[in-house]
């Protein structure tokens, strides 16, 4: 019989009793699935899973995307991208330094994303502490917690979200060996906007959907305006009160509902402290049309 243990934080819950390497029945998923609405953030831990079954744990959710300029990808099974700090024979078996800065995944695409599924397969410690946690801020909350007249003042606005903002700040910021996009790169990912606040699929709660990793302009406010209010919201939605961690084990699923979070993955392990993790990405297309 599943059960759901919840963090004690707005954000988070553990989901203990099923065994994601078998398909879900309907019960179980449409359970699952209430849960992560409630929570935003699931670890169901102790899972031993190959990579199809991680791939068909995920699909369960929505589409899946696959990332065609990835060279990371799970050999056979290219829905599967490999996150790691792991170099074997002189090659880097994943990517290393993902996500490591508040973002959401997939908000600079028209197609946005609904969850994404991590499987942890080794994990960094330290004096018994595990390292590489995945930070969360509840955007649900964040949402709640603004200013009633900036809430009414942005009601009906969009935000312009761009991969590259995220891409050359990991170049600038964190050292990161990534090359600069070439023109194609850009031209094949041109910033998209969204709505700045979106009711969520399910419970109908809106967040706030604007993020420091790729929210680059609010379109129906003036230049100086919308920097200055931008530079408001990235300060205010990751305040502590709404963050939560997850700290992981070896063997555990984390899986997160970006309609409602940003996270971040905290880099705190070093090259020698071998961190792997195999991740789907699941698409929002159930809820949501693609934007031009
Ligand atoms: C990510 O998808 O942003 C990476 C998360 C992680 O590696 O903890």
């Amino acid at each position: 019989m599943a059960k759901v243990i919840p963090s004690g934080h707005t954000l988070g819950a553990s989901v203990e009793g099923l065994d994601l390497s078998r398909p879900l029945s309907a019960q179980e998923f449409e359970f699952a699935l209430n849960a992560l609405a409630e929570h935003g953030v699931l670890r169901y831990p102790r899972q031993e899973l190959t990579a199809l079954q991680l791939r068909d744990f995920s699909a369960r959710w929505g589409e899946l995307e696959i990332n065609v300029a990835n060279m990371y990808q799970e050999p056979g099974v290219p829905e599967v991208m490999i996150l790691s700090n792991i170099v074997e024979n002189g090659r880097p078996i994943g990517l290393a330094d993902a996500g490591q800065s508040w973002h959401t995944d997939m908000s600079y695409s028209r197609t946005i994303a609904f969850c994404n599924v991590l499987y942890g397969i080794r994990i960094p410690q330290r004096h018994g502490e595990p390292l590489g946690n995945t930070e969360f801020c509840d955007q649900r909350a964040a949402y709640d917690e603004l200013p009633p007249d900036l809430r009414k003042k942005l009601e009906g606005k969009t935000v312009l979200h761009d991969f590259n903002k995220f891409w050359e700040m990991m170049r600038r910021e964190k050292g990161s060996a990534r090359p600069a996009l070439t023109e194609a790169q850009r031209k094949a990912k041109p910033p998209v906007s969204h709505p700045i606040f979106l009711p969520h699929p399910i419970t109908g709660r809106k967040a706030l959907y604007a993020n420091p990793g790729y929210s680059v302009r609010i379109n129906e406010l003036p230049q100086k305006e919308s920097d200055a209010i931008l530079e408001f919201l990235f300060e205010h939605q990751t305040q502590p009160r709404f963050r939560f961690a997850a700290r992981w084990q070896v063997g555990d699923v984390l899986m997160w509902d970006n309609l409602r979070t940003i996270h971040n993955a905290v880099a705190d392990y070093s090259a020698d402290e071998p961190r792997l993790i195999k991740r789907c990405q699941v698409m929002a297309t159930r809820f949501f049309q693609e934007r031009s």
